[in-house]
Parts: structure tokens; sequence; C-alpha cells
């Protein structure tokens, strides 16, 4: 008994040592650093799935390097003035590095020539800031917006043949637009990237195009909205995001009609949700914008206090998903 005892120990030891190697493999960070990185993160907020995904990944990425890094997390509510005020709040405790997400692009220039007075770097993340002074932000990562535009359209024209109801015709395809949040580079360049490639089909028109703020609650109530002015006519929704097209789909199917068969549907994200609607058949494609972005921010964090170069721009690489791969690919999502 003694004899067992003694083994379970040693075994209890061994295992006991192995999961703090395991931790602590995984909580390295990229090099050895005197002190810790403080950093300043200010996010949008929370209107979204693919949003809430971005919040965790940047959480869960620094609760990995906590051996390097402070997190000073700030969840802005929507609002830019939260944003300004939080990236203000992040110079006077004078931390290292700033990140941000903001939610418009104009109007952040007096606020990052004041980090840049300060000497502290700001690292522009997911979405892009219009301003004059390119030397305000060092590094921008994120998706290519324009470029899912794009790839929104593509699938529709070429597929919507293919994916329409039989009686529906191809002389003229209507399609109603739910625009993400009225003047951020996301909704801008979405919405430009779409037309880019439609101008080559005259037969496909935007019938109506409305902000969804990128909610699901925008996205239904901007659909009903759309279904009282065009009802039957509406044969396309493009959803600047899921979360708007989910919202949608509900408004549709509250009308009476079939989501994925009366009314076609395409968004953008490629978050779960879009694809549990493709499995029932009610979404018919997500052009996929990915949110994890944590490793890479603190990488680029890292990379800078070491006095690395680093890319001033650092495109994430995505795909697009129709419903036929719907079941296949759901299990694999991290999103
Ligand atoms: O900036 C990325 C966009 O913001 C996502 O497509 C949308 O879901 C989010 O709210």
């Amino acid at each position: 008994m003694k004899q067992f005892l003694k083994i379970l120990s040693l075994v209890v030891v061994v295992m006991m040592a192995c999961s703090l190697l395991i931790q602590s493999a995984e909580a390295q960070c990229k090099y050895q650093h005197e002190k810790k990185i403080i950093m300043g993160f200010s996010q949008i907020g929370a209107e979204s799935a693919w949003r809430a995904a971005n919040t965790d990944s940047i959480k869960a990425e620094a609760e990995k390097r906590k051996d390097c890094f402070e997190l000073k997390f700030s969840d802005a509510q929507q609002k830019q003035e939260n944003q300004i005020k939080a990236i203000r709040s992040f110079i006077a405790q004078g931390v290292d590095v700033i990140a941000f997400s903001p939610v418009v692009e104009s109007g952040w220039e007096p606020v990052l020539q004041e980090a840049k007075k300060a000497g502290i770097p700001v690292i522009l993340s997911d979405r892009a800031v219009d301003v004059q002074d390119e030397s305000l932000w060092v590094t921008f990562m994120g998706s290519d917006f324009v470029e899912e535009g794009r790839r929104s359209a593509k699938w529709l024209v070429e597929n919507y043949e293919k994916v329409k109801r039989e009686d529906k015709s191809m002389d003229e395809v209507n399609i109603v637009e739910l625009v993400g949040t009225v003047g951020s580079a996301p909704a801008n360049d979405r919405y430009e990237g779409f037309r880019e490639v439609l101008k080559d089909y005259p037969n496909f028109k935007i019938l109506a195009t409305q902000s969804a703020d990128f909610t699901r609650a925008g996205g239904k109530q901007v659909m009903e909205a759309f279904l009282k002015a065009h009802g039957d006519k509406i044969d396309v929704v493009y959803g600047h995001n899921d979360d708007s097209a989910l919202g949608a789909i509900q408004a549709i199917e509250e009308a009476g009609f079939k989501p994925g068969k009366d009314i076609i549907i395409v968004s953008i994200d490629a978050v779960r949700g879009a694809f549990e609607a493709m499995v029932e058949g009610k979404l018919n494609c997500t052009v996929e914008c990915s949110p994890l972005l944590g490793p890479q921010m603190f990488d680029a964090a890292e990379d800078l206090m070491q006095g690395k170069k680093i890319p001033r721009r650092i495109v994430t690489q995505e795909g697009v998903f129709p419903m036929e791969v719907a079941e296949e690919v759901l299990p694999t999502r991290k999103y």
C-alpha cells in the first residue's frame, strides 16, 4: 500500500510539472522584456458576434502574455467621443503603446497628434482612420474591406442564376443593402467594393440602401421597412455583416417569405451564427472577415518595444463560404 501511495504521489507531481511546463510554453512572450509593456486598447463596443470574438481574441492573448503585458481595456459603447476620452486617459497614464479599433474613419487627427507628442506609438486594429499625417499611426492590421464587398458581389453575379427561385427572372435582380455603421471604414469600403463589381452587371440593381449599424436589431428593423416599401420585389439582401443579415432573416420569415429561397442573402464576417443559418438553408453565402487579431497585435507591440521595424499594413487572409460547404465547415469555426 505504501509503495502504491508513493508511486501515485510521484505520478501526480510529474503531471503537475508537465501542466506547468505546457502553461508556461503557451504563455511565452516573443522576447524577454525588462519591464511589462503597458498597452491601452480602446474597443468600439459589443455591436456584433464579430466584435465579441475580437474582444475575446485580444483579452485571451493578453492573458497568455501576462508575464510581459498589462492590458488596459476600454469599451467605448459605440461612441467616438468615448474612444477619444479613453485614448487621452491612456496618454495621461503614460502607457507604452496604444491600440484601437476606430468606430468611424474621420476625426482622429487631434487626439493622435497628442499621442505622437507624448511619444506613444499607435496601432490600428481592424479599422483604418482617415488622417492627413500618416505618421500618426505605425501599423494597421485587419481585413481588406473593399475586397470583401467585391467578393460578395462576385459570389452574387456568379451564382444568382443557380440559387434563385425558378420563377424569378434574370432581367432585373433587385437588391437591398444593409449598410454598416455610418462613416465606418467597413461600411464605406464594403459599399464601394460591391458597386465596383456590380457596375458591369446592369441587371443587378440596388433598390434600397440603409444603415443597420452592424446589429441584429438594426437588420431586423431596416428589413421590415424594406419589405413594407418593396415587398416581393426584393430578390437579394446584401448585409454588410452577418448580424444584420440574421436580423433581416427574422423580418423576412415574419413577413411570410423564405430567406435563402424567396430572397437570396449574402453577408460578411463568417461567424458561427451565419453557418448555422446556412445549414438551415436560410442564408446563401458568407464572406469571411476574421476578428482573431489578438496574436498579431501583441506581436506588433512587442516588436515595436524592441525597436524592430514592422510592416505598415498587415492584411488578413480570408475566404468565401457558400451554403453548400456550411455543414462541413461549421465544426471548424473558431468564432
Ligand atoms: O470592423 C469589422 C466589422 O465590425 C464587422 O464586420 C462587424 O460585424 C463589426 O461590428
